[in-house]
C-alpha cells in the first residue's frame, strides 16, 4: 500500500512451491485486517466450488482467481472446457446465495461463515 498498490493478491501460489505455509484462506482474515478497506483484497488457492467463492467473499476477499479449475476445463475441451468451468463456478455460487439465504454477493459477509477463533487478528 505505501508503494501505491491498489490490490493485493494472498496466494500461496497453488500451494507448488513450499509445503506447510498457510492455506490462502488461513491467511485471508489477517491480509483483510492489516488492509482495513483501503484497497482491494483478492484471493486465489484452491477455489473449486461455489462455497470456495463465498467464503472468500465472506471473510473480505473482493473477488477471488483460479487457476487449476479453468486448467482443467482447458485441458478437457479447450476454450469450450474454460466457459464451462467458469459457468459450473457460476452456478455453483449462486446455488450456494440461495442455499444462505442471502440476496446477492455484494452482502455475502461475516455473519454467514464460522471463522475458527485461532483465525481471527487479536
Ligand atoms: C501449472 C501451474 C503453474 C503455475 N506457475 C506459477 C508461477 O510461475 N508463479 C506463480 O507465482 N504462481 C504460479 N502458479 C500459481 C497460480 O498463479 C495460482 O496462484 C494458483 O494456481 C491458484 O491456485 P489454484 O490452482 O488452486 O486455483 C501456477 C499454478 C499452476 C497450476
Amino acid at each position: 500500500m505505501d508503494e501505491g498498490a491498489a490490490a493485493i493478491s494472498v496466494s500461496n501460489h497453488g500451494g507448488r512451491q513450499l509445503d506447510g505455509v498457510p492455506f490462502s484462506l488461513r491467511a485471508l482474515p489477517e491480509v483483510v485486517e492489516a488492509v482495513q478497506g483501503r484497497i482491494e483484497v483478492l484471493m486465489d488457492g484452491g477455489i473449486r466450488r461455489g462455497t470456495d467463492i463465498a467464503k472468500a467473499l465472506c471473510i473480505g476477499a473482493r473477488a477471488v482467481l483460479c487457476g487449476r479449475a479453468y486448467a482443467y476445463g482447458l485441458a478437457a475441451a479447450g476454450e469450450a472446457g474454460v466457459d464451462r468451468a467458469i459457468e459450473i463456478l457460476r452456478v455453483d455460487l449462486e446455488r450456494t446465495l440461495r442455499l444462505l439465504g442471502c440476496p446477492s454477493i455484494a452482502e455475502l459477509d461475516h455473519s454467514y461463515v464460522n471463522v475458527p477463533k485461532t483465525w481471527e487478528v487479536s
